[in-house]
């Protein structure tokens, strides 16, 4: 419907074809899926996971013996998450005329269990509720719609928790809730450790009662449409890929701002700074989907490979090569901005970073000496999210800086010809585009050039609405499509990048330089950019 892949539609085929998952069960066709929001009383479910479900199931893209389940400790009855649920649906892909039918079939599929996060009688109880569902006992419930009975039974079990809960969690759901018969995965939220010896830590933990094909490691910026798109865009165009290395290119920028502070999230926040928060994997993740050689196949293990050798040619990061800001207060217009330090959940006098600057280097033969800056912050003056590649300036001095007579009957001026440097840019969010600036002659009779956009905008070109990015990686989970999850050994790399200068920072108590709420950031950031001949876009 609408575009939108149906469960069964070509590419995720190849994920979905064949009697056996790798996590060795049949696959649909014959089988239920019951998804489990584990923390669904908090924040992410209410806000994020809860609606991609729905928007899957709107979008006719859920298999169709699905069950929904939401578990925590709060009390709540089945209504009582139903309620809480309907709150945040919308039918935001277009308003069809069923769209509160649709809600009301959905939330029908919605229960709820409250339980303790270690406590295997909890997830037994689960257990018990989740295979009633799954063989079809609670037919009223469903309008006839739901004969299960002797399908086989896939569990996905959706963490989203706190961290220090994870193994708790993942112990007594895989020991009492774990499927017989068909496949048991568990989506991992972020933050997966503080640095690598935690990160290490959790992943032995996880594996002593999962296998690593049953975590899903979510990152949700992999999950945007335009970050999936970045490999289209370089493999299956031949004016990008021949120019995508150091030859051709001056350096990368990867920039994320928001222009709101970590209002309601400080007291997470504080324990993570904004280079674990942002940099070690949204940001780092773009950066090596972007840098990667071509992967053999599209096939999962493939592009995990192809990231994990990037990642693992990239230096560590260090002190001098970083620039760490903390926002303050600030008034404007009659309103007044809060300081980092005034959020009631951050400690008072924290040195918590919530902007910081870096500067990466891959030293491999298609990166050597190409700076790829990193930029990310809270409470600054504008929201988005952009790639921009830098291109090297022409060589040869046709256009370069001179001065040439224009005119003539007396009125002879002489004008500046100059020639910018190419810029690609990949706007992630918001208004999405990717946009090429390239050098043009302005018209008329002179000979004046001018930087111009050649412009996809997807608001123009696309005009459907962009799924969310849990949309995508929560079907794919049910896939069993893994290419956009991070994998362990990817895990590690990337902590390897940053846990040095993580400990720096800590160690040395670096303060953070103070910038005006809805500032552009830290003068630093520019400092640290121009000690590496960069601008920044
Ligand atoms: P919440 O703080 O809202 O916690 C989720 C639920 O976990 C709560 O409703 C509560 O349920 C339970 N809980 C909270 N604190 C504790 C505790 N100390 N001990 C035991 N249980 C607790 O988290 P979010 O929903 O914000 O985030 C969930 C996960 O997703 C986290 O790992 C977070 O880092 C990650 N994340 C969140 C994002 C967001 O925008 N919120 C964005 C990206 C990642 P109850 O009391 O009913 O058991
Ligand atoms: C989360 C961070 O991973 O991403 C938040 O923890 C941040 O601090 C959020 O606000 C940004 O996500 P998005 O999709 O709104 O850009």
């Amino acid at each position: 419907a609408n575009g939108r892949p149906q469960i069964s539609a070509s590419f995720r085929d190849v994920a979905i074809d064949g009697a056996q998952s790798e996590d060795g069960a049949p696959e649909q066709g014959g089988s239920t899926v019951s998804i489990t929001v584990v923390g669904a009383s908090g924040d992410l479910a209410k806000k994020k996971i809860f609606p991609a479900l729905f928007a899957l199931y709107y979008e006719d893209c859920l298999p169709e013996h699905f069950t929904v389940f939401g578990y925590a400790r709060s009390k709540m009855s089945d209504e009582e998450l139903r309620n809480m649920i309907s709150l945040t649906l919308t039918c935001r892909i277009d308003q069809r005329e069923n769209c509160s039918d649709k809600m009301e079939q959905f939330l029908k599929r919605c229960f709820y269990q409250s339980g303790q996060y270690n406590s295997e009688e909890g997830f037994s109880e689960l257990d018990r509720k989740l295979k009633e569902k799954e063989n079809g006992y609670d037919c009223e419930a469903h309008a006839n719609t739901y004969h299960q009975a002797g399908k086989v039974p896939n569990r996905l079990f959706y963490l989203s928790i706190p961290p220090n809960i994870f193994v708790d969690v993942v112990r007594s759901a895989s020991r009492t809730a774990s499927s017989q018969d068909g496949w048991t995965r568990f989506i991992v939220e972020k933050p997966f450790g503080r640095d690598s010896e935690s990160s290490g830590e959790l992943t032995r933990n996880l594996k002593k009662y999962l296998a690593e094909e049953q975590i899903f490691r979510i990152d949700h910026y992999l999950g945007k449409e335009l970050v999936e798109n970045l490999s289209v865009l370089r493999f299956s165009n031949l004016v990008f890929e021949p120019l995508w290395s150091r030859n051709y290119i001056r350096n990368v920028q990867l920039i994320f701002s928001e222009d709101f502070g970590t209002e309601g999230r400080g007291g997470y926040f504080d324990n993570y700074g904004i280079i674990r928060d942002i940099m070690q994997n949204h940001l780092l993740q773009i950066l090596a989907l972007f840098a990667m050689e071509t992967p053999v196949s599209l096939d999962a293990e493939d592009i995990r490979n192809e990231k994990v050798k990037v990642l693992r040619s990239m230096r560590q990061l260090r002190l001098e090569d970083v620039v760490v800001g903390q926002y303050k207060g600030h008034s404007k217009g009659g309103k007044t901005y809060p300081a980092y330090v005034d959020d009631p959940t951050v400690p008072s006098g924290s040195i918590t970073p919530t902007f910081a600057a870096a500067a990466l280097f891959i030293d491999n033969a298609r990166w050597d000496g190409v700076p790829f800056l990193m930029k990310a912050g809270k409470a600054l003056h504008t929201r988005r999210a952009e790639i921009r590649v830098q291109f090297r300036r022409v060589p040869g001095n046709l256009y370069g800086r001179r001065r040439r007579s224009v005119g003539g009957g007396g009125t002879t001026a002489t004008r500046e010809l100059e020639k910018a440097t190419n810029e690609l840019v990949l706007r992630v969010q918001p208004d999405e585009a990717i946009y090429l600036k390239i050098n043009s002659k302005v018209p008329g009779l002179g000979m004046r050039l001018d930087s111009s956009d050649l412009n996809l905008l997807y608001s123009e070109r696309y005009p459907a609405e962009i799924p969310d990015a849990y949309e995508r990686l929560l079907l794919d989970a049910i896939e069993g499509e893994r290419r956009l999850f991070i994998r362990s050994d990817e895990l590690d790399a990337a902590w390897a990048i940053f846990t040095p200068v993580l400990a720096d920072l800590e160690a040395n108590k670096v303060a953070p330089e103070l910038y005006p709420y809805g500032s552009r950031g830290p003068v630093g950031a520019h400092y640290l950019a121009a000690n590496h001949n960069v601008r920044w876009g």
